[in-house]
């Protein structure tokens, strides 16, 4: 049986569901990833100059997750290069580029998302939710702040515009759908959860050596949140493109995302955490999936938990009892 993993984000069609969330730190991974079966990956977040720098290191492995604080480290002129040679490597593998952007206020930020489409990258996503950096993070929390970037920004390109988004807003469907409504044609959810910390006792310091030591955290124990937070979105906005990220490993968490109602999935930690080789495991297992199910198209399980619980639940062999372990 042929599988269709096709997604189509506001009009940009990826050949799969899996997106390389922003903010990979080994520019190797994204060159390696681009000869997967991924369907698009996110560069940056890039500004017209660094913020937030700081010694290392800059990622820390826990047992649950990662503490990270990397800052912004790269300006748009800087990546100018490594751009263009990305775009045409994800070309000639159907791979679509999107670059996230990150600025204090709309003329600044329209700038490097105007240089960013002219470069070829098919969505400009605006980070809304730079964890460590202090007044970016309070902008991308204040709607009427973030409704005036969106407009602003969105006025200033032709390719669609994500927004993305931090697990720190509550109301996250109207939030949602106010950005929308203000010009975003797709929603990224969840960036990384933050403050967070990790304490060396030997030394009686945090490890990260930023201000005071504050990071922000990532990997598999953010996913609960995350798929509340696709959930909530995806329940008040069921037709609104969505990007869900956070704690993503596996293929089982993948259909989890997608059933909470994304059309896509980003993963980041588990570059780290298993090497790029994770896309194609996580491709191949949503296709296994599919077949032992007997489902054509994974957009057929999109919104499925969100069916379910309104009481309209969907014929689909997923009733059939499967050994099902929680993990
Ligand atoms: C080291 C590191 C750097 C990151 N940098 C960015 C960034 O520049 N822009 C952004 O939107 N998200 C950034 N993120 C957040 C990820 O894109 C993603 O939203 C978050 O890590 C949750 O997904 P995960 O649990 O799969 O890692 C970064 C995450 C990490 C770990």
């Amino acid at each position: 049986m042929d599988i269709d993993l096709s997604v189509n984000l506001a009009g940009v069609e990826l050949k799969s569901p899996i997106v390389v969330s922003a903010g990979v730190i080994n520019e190797d991974y994204i060159l390696k990833a681009l000869k997967t079966d991924v369907g698009a990956v996110i560069l940056g977040s890039y500004a017209l100059s660094p913020k937030s720098t700081h010694p290392p290191p800059f990622i820390i492995k826990l047992g649950y997750g990662f503490v990270n604080a990397y800052g912004i480290r790269k300006s748009i002129s800087e990546i100018r290069g490594f751009m263009l040679k990305v775009i045409d490597v994800a070309e000639r593998n159907d791979v679509k580029v999107f670059c996230s952007v990150i600025e204090d206020n709309v003329e600044r930020t329209s700038l490097i998302a105007k240089e960013a489409e002219e470069l070829g990258c098919r969505v400009i996503e605006l980070n809304l939710s730079a964890p460590i950096i202090p007044n970016l993070l309070t902008m991308g929390l204040n709607l009427d702040v973030a409704k005036t970037l969106v407009m602003g920004v969105s006025k200033c390109i032709k390719v669609p515009l994500s927004v993305k988004l931090s697990p720190l807003i509550q109301d996250i469907g109207y939030v949602g759908k106010e950005l929308l409504k203000s010009g975003a044609s797709i929603l990224h959810l969840i960036n990384a959860l933050s403050p967070a910390m990790v304490i060396d006792i030997e030394a009686g310091k945090p490890m990260l050596k930023t201000k005071d030591g504050l990071g922000a955290f990532t990997g598999p124990s953010i996913k609960p949140i995350a798929l509340a937070k696709v959930y909530l979105t995806a329940k008040e906005l069921p037709e609104a493109p969505i990007i869900g990220t956070g704690g993503v490993t596996s293929w089982r968490d993948a259909i989890e995302m997608i059933m909470v109602g994304a059309s896509a999935v980003g993963i980041h930690s588990a570059l780290y955490l298993k090497g790029v080789e994770v896309i194609n495991e996580i491709v191949n297992g949503i296709k296994n999936y599919l077949r032992r199910k007997g489902i054509e198209r994974l957009n057929e399980l999109r919104g499925l938990v969100l069916k379910n619980i309104q009481g309209t639940p969907r014929e689909v062999n997923l009733l059939k009892p499967t050994v099902h372990k929680h993990r």
